[in-house]
């Protein structure tokens, strides 16, 4: 049945109305009215406390909101996806990512197969092959302990491994030192490979696909430097890959028995719980990798089963949805304020925009509501010495997720608590701003004169009233932040459903792949190329000529 356009929906419709009284909603006057407006708008699930209480909204409007949710068929689908129906439609696929942190006794098949089964016979083989490279009992061809490993892979195959190792550095092997290789620009590989000695190298070579190029040709570039000091036969010893094309790894020249596999219905974007997983099993070791699977499951059990008023993915769907749509933000900032979640960032920004950054319903029709905000950020309190300024005091309203981790794994106490003061002041003053009359009264205490109060007063002022969501976990472990991971994924995955967009496939980025192809033969090859706009020729030109 054909999903209704969203905005011919009567809740859409109610909502709209509702946003316009919202519209002069003052967030110290919503504050002010309501004494338990903290306890009313939190919320706490599998490790984690969601603060969306500084954001302009009241409890009428989540409860229209939760009626839209229920309306767009959220629960239905949600139950799709856990039962591994085909939501993937325009590849015809499951989405399974769940089944990739559920436990053994999992009941579930895809085309015949018994998903959890799968998924555990690989889970062991990670196990047993982590034990050995962390123990030493996997040795490289010169008889030496592996120290350095290098995963090879681009987009999910790299943001989501890579986050997560420097997320958990504090849990990772004194041994083995990760790599992450990712861009064709060929000096990344070349930085790596200066930093490691072929004897004690493992590569990884991560790939859904096995023919994405950026990998291929740097894989091809790490097997041809490793051949200059060894022999083909010992190829087995340093490289393995993570791929579901078994064929394409045997051609490439990867053992077989030396393939971690997954499947089909594991989204590049998600496949961090899958076998794309082997860096951090083999960082922190398979225990904690268990954790991070078991936190994400926590998670999944919470967005399955709590009604949506307190269900924290569906909340934050909701809240985000709503400074989407009708306080027409563009783009949304994360700000952990934990240093070693600094690329946590950059793997939401696919998650969520490869996901929903769509503009044609699952039929194929236009979308009639603006979709994905743009999503960026960077470290607090980095980004508050370099982009804040806009934030607070720009034109455009930017709502923020703050990531603050209570206790830290550092014995610097001062300083955790001058980073959480800078968190929490922070959501304050987005919150609060700061009032003409307010600045006015400061700087006439600090002596200045009539004049100058009045030239420096809408300088000094602070709109306010911006939104944010505040996300606090005890401990940023292995535990926690699956299950921050995992928060994030339903979250993305109830707007795309509210949208009725497919967030599971990525055909926008396929244009630039083939043109890139044709482009590079052009800037090697001749004759020179002139089928292109005179920009593109152009540019073409002065590479040729750079030669
Ligand atoms: O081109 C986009 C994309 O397909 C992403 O969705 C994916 O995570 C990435 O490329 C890498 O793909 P693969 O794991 O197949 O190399």
């Amino acid at each position: 049945m054909l999903t209704p356009s969203l905005t011919s929906t009567a809740t859409f419709q109610a909502l709209e109305t509702h946003a316009v009284d919202a519209e002069d909603w003052q967030m110290r006057g919503l504050f002010g009215a309501d004494p338990q407006r903290f306890e009313r708008l939190s919320v706490e699930a599998a490790g984690l406390f969601l603060d969306y209480s500084k954001n302009r909204l009241d409890g009428r409007t989540l409860d229209m909101l939760a009626a839209l949710a229920r309306e767009r068929g959220v629960e239905a689908r949600r139950d799709a996806m856990f039962a591994g129906e085909k939501i993937n439609l325009t590849e015809q696929r499951a989405v399974l990512h769940t089944a990739l942190r559920a436990p053994r006794d999992l009941a579930l098949t895809v085309d015949g197969q018994d998903v959890a089964a799968d998924v555990h016979a690989v889970l062991r083989r990670v196990h047993a092959f982590s034990d050995a490279v962390r123990s030493g009992a996997w040795q490289g061809y010169t008889g030496k302990p592996i120290t350095d490993i290098v995963n090879i892979g681009i987009g999910g195959s790299d943001l989501g491994p890579k986050m997560v190792c420097l997320s958990l550095r504090q849990y990772a092997h004194p041994r083995l030192r990760m790599h992450f290789v990712s861009n064709v620009d060929g000096h990344d590989i070349d930085a790596a490979l200066q930093q490691v000695n072929p004897e004690t190298t493992l590569f990884i070579i991560a790939s859904k696909t096995f023919t994405t190029a950026e990998t291929m040709m740097n894989a091809q570039a790490a097997r041809a430097w490793f051949l200059q000091s060894a022999s083909e036969a010992e190829l087995s010893r340093h490289f393995v890959a993570v791929s579901t094309n078994v064929e394409a790894i045997k051609t490439f020249g990867i053992d077989p028995q030396n393939m971690f596999p997954f499947w089909d219905w594991v989204g590049g974007r998600y496949s961090v719980w899958s076998a794309i997983g082997l860096p951090v099993a083999l960082a922190v070791g398979y225990g904690y990798f268990a954790d991070f699977l078991a936190g994400a499951h926590a998670m999944d059990l919470h967005f399955k089963e709590a009604p949506f008023e307190q269900n924290m993915p569906v909340i934050l769907a909701l809240v985000g949805f709503w400074n989407r749509q009708f306080l027409g933000c563009t783009s949304v900032s994360i700000a952990p304020y934990h240093q070693d979640l600094n690329r946590f960032p950059a793997y939401l920004q696919q998650l969520d925009m490869e996901s929903n950054g769509k503009r044609v319903t699952r039929a194929g029709l236009p979308v009639d509501t603006p979709t994905c905000p743009v999503i960026w950020g960077d470290t607090g309190t980095n980004g508050q010495h370099a982009y804040f300024q806009l934030l607070h005091q720009g034109t455009d309203v930017t709502p923020i997720d703050f990531i603050a981790v209570l206790r830290p794994a550092h014995e610097l106490e001062n300083q955790h608590a001058a980073l959480l003061a800078n968190c929490f002041a922070q959501s304050e003053a987005f919150m609060k701003g700061k009032t003409q009359d307010e600045v006015r009264i400061d700087l006439q205490q600090q002596g200045l004169s009539l004049a100058e109060i009045e030239n420096l007063a809408p300088h000094k002022t602070f709109p306010g009233n911006r939104p944010s969501n505040t996300i606090l976990m005890d401990y940023l472990n292995p535990f926690n932040l699956g299950s921050l991971i995992a928060l994030y994924e339903h979250k993305t995955f109830v707007q795309g459903v509210i949208w009725d967009v497919n967030s599971f496939d990525q055909w926008g980025v396929e244009l630039g792949k083939v043109l890139a192809k044709r482009i590079e033969a052009e800037l090697t090859g001749t004759p020179a190329p002139s089928e292109h706009d005179s920009s593109t020729n152009g540019l073409i030109a002065r590479a040729r000529a750079a030669d």
